[in-house]
């Protein structure tokens, strides 16, 4: 067997060692950029406000409760849909009137969830903002990283409901522009083309993130990604699923700002705030199992799970490590798309710009690196992360550790009460179909189903529990809950 320990040399994810931000130097350019007449730039002084916020903040450490506050109280995206639009967006449901629990339905169309802070009545990954024309609305971070539980909205768990799709679409029906995203967000509810829509939107920037004319990039927009939970990134040394990327650094984690209206300037000058917002990220824990846990059971499984599992994903409790391995794509068998689909020149533009000249305080790049498989997670908190696997294809626990029994083609509610998780399995339930759903089923209903058969999400893969028995996987799930 080959196990490749790629990142031998770089200290984890929360270590601090990240080079700071360039500082006063790049805020005089800012405002220097602000004070050109340029009509080219004329539309950065809308941005003024928030340069100003930043450019007064000064040198400083990176602050997890100033992270917080950064990721739950301020937009980083313009306006997307005005007040009106959300108010009457029931109307491209099919419903002749508002109906009277319009923010639940809301939330349940598109799979969103109450937000556990305040929010002004918008569920979690919407927020209000002010734009050239007023108050509107936005979406942020915790759209694809904020999920709910048992009734309890979690930040930082994985969005296992979303309907990217859904959402983007209707919203703007709803305000007159009915035509299909520029790409597509979401093949599969629950799961979104997070890398590809990087992708997408660095067509259209050069190394110092100017806007330039569309690349040619080759865009696969198939890859059905399941978004890893937030409070695993402490434990990395390197991130996202392939592990391509330093855990440290802070610049890859602001690629979801690059939407067109955002200059080159105002992006840059967020790097000390998603410093912060990356130290915050550093701070999370797991939810703890909510449930009884069979102590006897679980310490059978920790033995178990010791013999076969800890080589990946490390050991646990006060002396606990850590192997951050990434498992090259002919031994772990699952779906090679989201490691092999990102265009070469892609990357090499990615690792030339903005993005890949970030440095560690030795200097060493937190470059992008070679995509060769997939990094084998911490399983902190996994009781709650279902779906599974990188392409969220496997809905439980049980169906990781005996890929014969995996379902071929499922559905499930995305709701995420307790009548919808499964404490036996540890996941999703879930219905097995025979087939899916044709062309003349609509698209919100035909995106509850997830095919294995489909390009980016192949089930296979990962057998390492096919050779247990039920008893020996039960034990191990036991152990799993202790996480
Ligand atoms: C459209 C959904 C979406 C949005 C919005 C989004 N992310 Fe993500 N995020 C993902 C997906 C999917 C991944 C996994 C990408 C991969 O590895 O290919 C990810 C990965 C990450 C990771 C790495 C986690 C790990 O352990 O490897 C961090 C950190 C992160 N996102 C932070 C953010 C921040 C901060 C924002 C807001 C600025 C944000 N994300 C916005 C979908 C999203
Ligand atoms: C050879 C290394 C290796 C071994 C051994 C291994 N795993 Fe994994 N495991 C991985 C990798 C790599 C992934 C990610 C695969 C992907 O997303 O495509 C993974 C994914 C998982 C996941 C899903 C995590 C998530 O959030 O999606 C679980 C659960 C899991 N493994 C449990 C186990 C258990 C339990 C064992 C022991 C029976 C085990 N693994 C043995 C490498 C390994």
């Amino acid at each position: 067997m080959s196990l490749r320990t790629c990142y031998g040399k770089v200290t984890d994810a929360c270590s601090n060692e990240r080079v700071r931000n360039e500082g006063a130097e790049t805020r005089a350019r800012n405002w220097a950029r602000l004070l050109m007449p340029s009509l080219r730039w004329a539309w950065t002084v809308v941005l003024a406000g928030t340069v100003f916020a930043v450019a007064s903040e000064g040198e400083r450490r990176a602050d997890p409760q100033r992270g917080r506050e950064a990721l739950l109280t301020r937009a980083y995206l313009p306006v997307a849909w005005s007040e009106q639009t959300y108010q009457n967006v029931w109307k491209v449901w099919g419903l002749s009137e508002r109906p009277a629990d319009f923010e639940e339905r809301f939330r349940q169309r598109y799979g969103l969830h109450q937000a556990p802070y305040p929010n002004d009545g918008l569920p979690m990954g919407l927020r209000y903002t002010r734009g050239l024309l007023g108050r509107g609305i936005t979406v942020d971070c915790l759209l694809c990283h904020g999920g709910s539980l048992f009734g309890q909205s979690i930040i930082g768990l994985g969005n296992a409901s979303l309907d990217m799709q859904a959402l983007f679409e209707e919203m703007f029906e709803a305000q007159g522009i009915k035509r299909a995203t520029p790409f597509p967000f979401t093949q599969v509810r629950g799961t979104t083309e997070g890398a590809m829509m990087a992708v997408y939107l660095f067509r259209i920037r050069d190394e110092e993130l100017r806007l330039v004319p569309p690349q040619n990039f080759a865009l696969t927009p198939y890859l059905c990604e399941d978004a890893p939970a937030w409070w695993l990134l402490k434990k990395k040394k390197t991130m996202y699923h392939t592990g391509s990327t330093d855990a440290r650094s802070v610049r890859s984690i602001m690629q979801f700002l690059l939407n067109p209206l955002n200059g080159p300037d105002h992006i840059k000058s967020l790097e000390p705030t998603f410093a912060d917002v990356h130290a915050y990220i550093c701070g999370l824990e797991p939810p703890k199992y909510p449930l009884a846990i069979d102590q006897k059971l679980a310490e059978k499984g920790r033995l178990l799970f010791e013999k076969h599992c800890a080589r990946c994903h490390g050991t646990y409790g006060p002396n606990g490590a850590y192997p951050n391995r990434i498992i090259p794509l002919k031994e772990i068998g699952t779906d090679p798309l989201r490691a092999q689909a990102i265009p070469k020149e892609a990357k090499q533009l990615y690792a030339r710009s903005w993005f890949g000249q970030e440095r560690d305080s030795r200097g060493r790049p937190l470059i992008f690196q070679e995509e060769v498989g997939y990094q084998a997670p911490p399983l902190d908190g996994v009781w709650a992360t279902a779906p599974y696997f990188h392409n969220g294809s496997v809905p439980t626990v049980y169906h990781v550790l005996n890929s014969k029994a995996r379902p071929r083609i499922f559905t499930r509610s995305f709701r995420t009460g307790a009548e919808d998780y499964d404490t036996v399995r540890l996941g999703w339930k879930y219905q097995e179909l025979d087939g899916a759903p044709g062309p003349d089923v609509p698209a919100i209903e035909r995106r509850k189903v997830y095919d294995t058969s489909q390009p980016g999400r192949s089930n296979a893969g990962h057998t390492y529990g096919d050779n247990l028995s039920d008893e020996e996987r039960f034990a191990i799930i036991e152990y799993l809950k202790t996480l």
